[in-house]
């Protein structure tokens, strides 16, 4: 199995099996780092970092470096013709005709999918805004390996900003999909997993959510601040009966896995400042309990105030190997998506099959509806055409392609009015029965009457009603 020319914009782009098979070559990596210098020699790696790094950067220089390889870098977006007004796509084109592979960090949500869709070139997503970044997460799921050996059943507790964390979006995925038991989130206020987050965890990946007594006084609760119970995502792993018993008091321990500790991501959440009194910290002391003998503390890094200084010591922790277990990781990344090594992919069973959404794309009607307003295609529209996965039918609910979040469109009509007569150029409420009548490809969905109008779409008897069926 090879992955040459593939980009790894979501944790989703790679297999569990071919996820596995990364691992194996960066185990092989990394007892010979300084025997790997043939393998990409006279390739070139683009370091496009449009937002402040360390780790990721350094780590995949560093990692093309041991490769033999070579890299050129752009670390301010204020040096390079973005800044001129130039766009992504051709951006992109220009970069992928200088280099082999394409690294890029940028502060809009689905930035790193444009830059695969345009490149030519292998890309890697070393995070776009709030919404991903696998290559951290492969490095966070080979530590677990290494250190459990199977990740299989282990429960993690999410912590810390769990709304703009990229970084526990990809990581949350990937969980679900090995067949963790369960991940508890514990969010700092106001910071709780977003709905779209959710609806992946449970719709694509057929785990349950649990919502659990919030006075649970177990331990993991006590550590975690009071209302940790209040949310915790049992996959199909682990008995889906819990799910379903109202009153059932689950023990919140996390045991042999892992306590998964993110600083609060201030850059993205505009002016809401928290309240830090309630933001998860995790030091010595509250992980004292016999409860948390065995359980691991991981961290991305940067850390500012939720990891106290004092775990440094503590063989529970694990942050510094994480980091530096990014390099051989992420050699054997880049050599794949380079064509420098193929791999022998085990058969993994996977948990869940792939659910195949039908798509809608129009270059007029609904728009993304990120809530910070930071995805790509609300900002790159001369060539960005929305486009969705249609998640849902009832309510109608469309995920944007490139961030990921949703949007429920309040109008709809079809495409096939031309066939009739101009009067029968009708708009709808989504809620209506016309939902069900109008065939999925054939659907047009607007957010605000004025957009239908705009079309030359007038309002039907059913524009202004919900649920009329
Ligand atoms: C993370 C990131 O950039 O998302 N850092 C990293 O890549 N290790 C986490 C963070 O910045 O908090």
């Amino acid at each position: 199995m090879s992955l040459v020319n593939r980009s790894l914009v979501t944790i989703d782009d790679l297999s569990n099996g071919e996820i596995e098979a990364l691992f194996s070559l960066a185990d092989e990596m990394s007892e010979s780092i300084n025997d790997q210098s043939h393998l990409c020699q006279g390739k070139i790696m683009a370091s496009l970092f449009f937002e402040p790094s360390t780790r990721t950067r350094l780590s995949f220089e560093a990692a093309m470096h041991r490769l033999g390889g070579s890299v050129i870098s752009v670390v301010d977006i204020r040096a390079t013709s973005l800044a001129k007004g130039e766009s992504i796509a051709d951006m992109a084109r220009v970069v992928g005709s200088y280099a082999d592979v394409i690294v890029i960090r940028h502060s809009w949500e689905g930035a790193a999918k444009v830059v695969a869709d345009y490149a030519g070139i292998p890309v890697i997503n070393a995070g776009d805004g709030s919404h991903e970044h696998p290559s951290q997460t492969l490095g966070d799921l080979y530590t677990l390996k290494k250190e459990r050996q199977t990740i299989r059943g282990l429960k993690i507790a999410l912590c810390g900003d769990l709304k703009h964390g990229r970084t526990i979006h990809s990581l949350a995925y990937a969980l679900a999909r090995f067949g963790v038991s369960r991940i508890y989130f514990r969010p700092g206020p106001g910071l709780e997993i977003p709905p779209h987050v959710l609806r992946k965890l449970t719709q694509d990946y057929g785990g349950a959510f649990y919502k659990g007594p919030a006075t649970d006084l177990s331990s993991l609760a006590q550590v975690l601040g009071a209302q940790s119970a209040d949310a915790i995502y049992i996959t199909p792993t682990d008995s889906h009966q819990l799910a379903l018993m109202p009153d059932v008091h689950l023990k919140l321990d996390t045991g042999e896995g892992a306590i998964y500790v993110t600083r609060f991501q201030k850059e993205r959440a505009g002016d809401s400042a928290i309240s830090e009194k309630d933001y998860p910290k995790i030091s010595p002391s509250v992980l004292k309990g016999k409860d948390f003998k065995r359980t691991l503390v991981m961290h991305p890094l940067p850390r500012i105030d939720e990891l106290a200084y004092e775990m440094d010591a503590d063989p529970r922790s694990m942050y510094f190997k994480q980091a530096a277990r990014g390099v051989p990781i992420r050699m054997a990344l880049i050599a794949l998506l380079l064509g420098a090594r193929e791999i022998d992919v085990p058969e993994e069973e996977e948990l869940f099959s792939k659910i195949d959404y039908p798509v809608y794309r129009r270059g007029f009607g609904v728009k993304c509806h990120n809530p910070g307003g930071n995805c790509v295609s609300l900002h790159e529209t001369k060539y960005i055409k929305p486009e969705f996965k249609i998640v849902s039918f009832d309510p109608l609910t469309l995920r944007c392609v490139y961030c990921e979040h949703e949007v429920q469109p309040e109008y709809i009509a079809s495409s096939e009015w031309h066939q009739g007569m101009l009067e029968s150029k009708k708009y709808h409420s989504s809620g209506s029965h016309w939902l069900k009548k109008i065939k999925p490809e054939n659907l047009i969905m607007f957010d605000t009457e004025a957009e239908a109008q705009a079309q030359g779409f007038k309002p039907s008897s059913y524009a202004g009603k919900r649920n009329d069926d």
